[in-house]
């Protein structure tokens, strides 16, 4: 009797048992961001065979970095970052960067340097000009006045050559050949990607030019620490390790002046959220950029283990830390985003619904006398590099 008792009991919690799994891997099933299986992560990685295509006869292809809990996925086609998994607070992966789900998408219509390494020269160039060694150079002017990110074609709409030689590592070199989008020299441009433990992914640049050039490279990520897609990044909390920014006309270009961010929105030296002053009309500067997309001078001397800034998400706790040997740092808060776009898993790209934080130097600097130089000689060697560092709150 007691024996038939103690199997029922058996029974009973092998099925109580039984259900609960169930249940958990229904919830997994929902949605893509309570997934906690490993194959539910790969998920949240496009396919690479949308990214596998010729364009202008070089082959394309999506790279997947790993390490520990981090993946990151790379296409050639502009250096891109397409996805970037970390855990959220409660460990469920989640996609911080937006993206498209194949190439395609990323070749058509306007560009939005989703994910890109921008260059030859990143951020603006004023009226598209600059002189060098008493030379005048002149640039397409394809942001009103200005040459934006390179110009027409720049290093976003280009396909690198990659190397992966190792799980956790892309190398993409190209060869911007002398006046390629008017810009002197053939100069060739090596990024590097790594995935490093504790949920770094790092970032190398390194150059060589055969005449002397100018060259401002970054990376264009639009972050958003809720996960890509997930609504708008306002109540993300920032900080910007910067005294100082660089105010601008009208047109985005520095007037110069290195401007005190005291008593001002562009004060991020304690965390702030981001929506908190980012519509305040009462700023010049502010109305200027439509919200932040201003250029910071950072406090951190080049120094790659001083932190330059630090992001947290508000839902999922997913904290971004920056360091960069860069001096500048450009916030970007998506003012110019419309929702015109379908992203990774048919998401949006709604209106201020991701960020970016652009280390490189400070625009506009070929015209600039007082901004640290961005000319690059023959036989110089240029070098910088930049940590997105993950962690959650
Ligand atoms: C940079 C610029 C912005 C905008 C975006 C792309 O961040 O500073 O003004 O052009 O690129 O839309």
């Amino acid at each position: 009797m007691n024996k038939i008792k103690n199997s029922n009991y058996i029974l009973l919690f092998a099925l109580l048992a039984f259900t609960a799994c169930q249940n958990s891997s229904n919830m997994n099933n929902t949605s893509d961001s309570t997934a906690t299986d490993s194959s539910a992560n790969t998920s949240l990685i496009p396919s690479a065979k949308n990214f596998q295509t010729t364009i202008n006869g070089k082959q394309t292809n999506l790279y997947v970095l790993k390490n520990g809990n981090m993946q990151v996925a790379v296409t050639n086609y502009g250096a891109r970052v397409v996805s970037i998994v970390v855990p959220d607070k409660n460990g469920n992966p989640t996609d911080v960067a937006v993206g498209y789900d194949g190439v395609q998408p990323y070749t058509q219509g306007g560009d939005t340097y989703f994910g890109a390494v921008v260059g030859r020269y990143g951020n603006r160039i004023a009226k598209g000009r600059f002189k060098l060694d008493g030379i005048e150079y002149m640039l397409a002017t394809n942001n009103g006045p200005n040459s934006l990110h390179g110009g027409n074609i720049g290093f976003s709409r280009v396909v690198w050559d990659a190397q992966q030689p190792n799980d956790s590592t892309v190398v993409l070199t190209y060869l911007s050949k002398n006046m390629e989008e008017g810009y002197p020299g053939n100069l060739t441009a090596k990024v590097t990607y790594t995935v490093l433990s504790n949920d770094k992914l790092k970032i190398d640049y390194e150059a060589t030019t055969d005449k002397p050039t100018v060259l401002n490279l970054t990376n264009h990520t639009y972050f958003n620490l809720n996960g890509q897609g997930s609504g708008t990044i306002l109540n993300h909390s920032v900080m910007i390790n910067a005294d100082k920014f660089t105010p601008v006309d009208s047109t985005l270009i520095p007037t110069g002046k290195l401007e005190s961010v005291k008593g001002s929105p562009f004060d991020f030296t304690t965390p702030q959220t981001i929506g908190s002053r980012a519509n305040d009309s009462a700023n010049q500067q502010i109305k200027f950029g439509h919200g932040y997309d201003h250029n910071f001078v950072l406090n951190t001397n080049g120094d790659i283990n001083s932190k330059a800034a630090e992001v947290t998400g508000d839902q999922s706790g997913i904290v971004m830390d920056v360091y960069t040997t860069q001096p500048g740092l450009q916030f970007y808060i998506g003012n110019f985003m419309d929702g015109s776009h379908t992203l990774k898993g048919g998401k949006k790209d709604d209106y201020r619904t991701a960020f970016c934080m652009e280390t490189q130097h400070y625009p506009d600097s070929p015209n600039q006398p007082n901004f640290p130089s961005t000319v690059l000689k023959p036989g110089q060697q240029y070098q910088s590099a930049t940590i997105y560092q993950f962690s959650v709150k």
